[in-house]
């Protein structure tokens, strides 16, 4: 399957994406197309493209940008129609040491659908710190998934189940999302607060 990754070059894009180039062709996007050439070159068999470039060459998409930096990829609607997009953001902000949820309703995944109309988009790898793709965890992780049907939720639980230790579970329809995306911010204060790390607190992680 060819996998898009829009701010492949990011930290969370680069990891998801290394991990993928194991079974996948994946395609860095970049704002800066020569940015994404020069990204791709440490992802096994990757290409670097724009972001409409890599959207348009893609089967799935996946968004890993700043929730801050999404209004633009409105711009890729035609590149994206009919295809899955997988939203991993997190809209966060910092106040007084504490992470906090920066929206008062709703969520990323759904601003992302309302600006790519007939996409498919779904939440996945939201609560998941890029550390388990970077140093091969092997701790066993949930990957709750939201999307508006059963078959988006399959398609993107196959791209899961293709990650060792990563378990996909279906966390209902996409107005679920703001749900999935607020666990994240817990997690890590909860690991912060009490310094046991991301990669063993949290409700998604399990033991083996
Ligand atoms: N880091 C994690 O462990 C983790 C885990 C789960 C989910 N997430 C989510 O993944 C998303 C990306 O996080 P990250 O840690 O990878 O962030 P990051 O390192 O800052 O990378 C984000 C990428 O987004 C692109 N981008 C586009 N517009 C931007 C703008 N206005 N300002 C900054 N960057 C912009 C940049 O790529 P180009 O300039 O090349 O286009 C950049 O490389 C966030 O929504 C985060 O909540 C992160």
């Amino acid at each position: 399957m060819k996998i898009a990754v829009i701010g492949g070059t990011g930290k969370m894009g680069l990891a998801v994406a290394n991990q993928l180039s194991r079974q996948h062709e994946v395609i860095i996007g970049s704002r800066d197309p020569a940015r994404a050439r020069e990204a791709a070159k440490g992802v096994k068999g990757a290409t670097g493209s724009d972001y409409e470039g890599a959207a348009r060459a893609a089967d799935v998409v996946i968004v890993s940008v700043p929730y801050e930096a999404m209004a633009p990829l409105g711009a890729l609607a035609a590149a994206v129609r009919g295809k899955l997009v997988i939203s991993v953001v997190n809209p966060l902000k910092m106040e007084g040491g504490i992470l906090e949820f920066r929206l008062e309703r709703g969520s990323a995944a759904e601003e992302l659908a309302k600006m790519l109309p007939g996409s498919r988009v779904a939440t996945a790898f939201n609560n998941v710190p890029r550390a388990f793709f970077e140093r091969e965890i092997s701790a066993p992780f949930d990957i709750l998934v939201a999307a508006d049907s059963k078959q988006t939720y399959e398609e993107v639980a196959n791209i899961v189940r293709g990650i060792k230790n990563l378990r996909p579970l279906y966390a209902g329809p996409l107005s679920q999302a703001g749900v999935v995306e607020r666990i994240t911010p817990l997690v890590l204060n909860l690991a912060s607060l009490n310094g046991t790390g991301v990669l063993t607190t949290g409700f998604v992680s399990r033991k083996s």
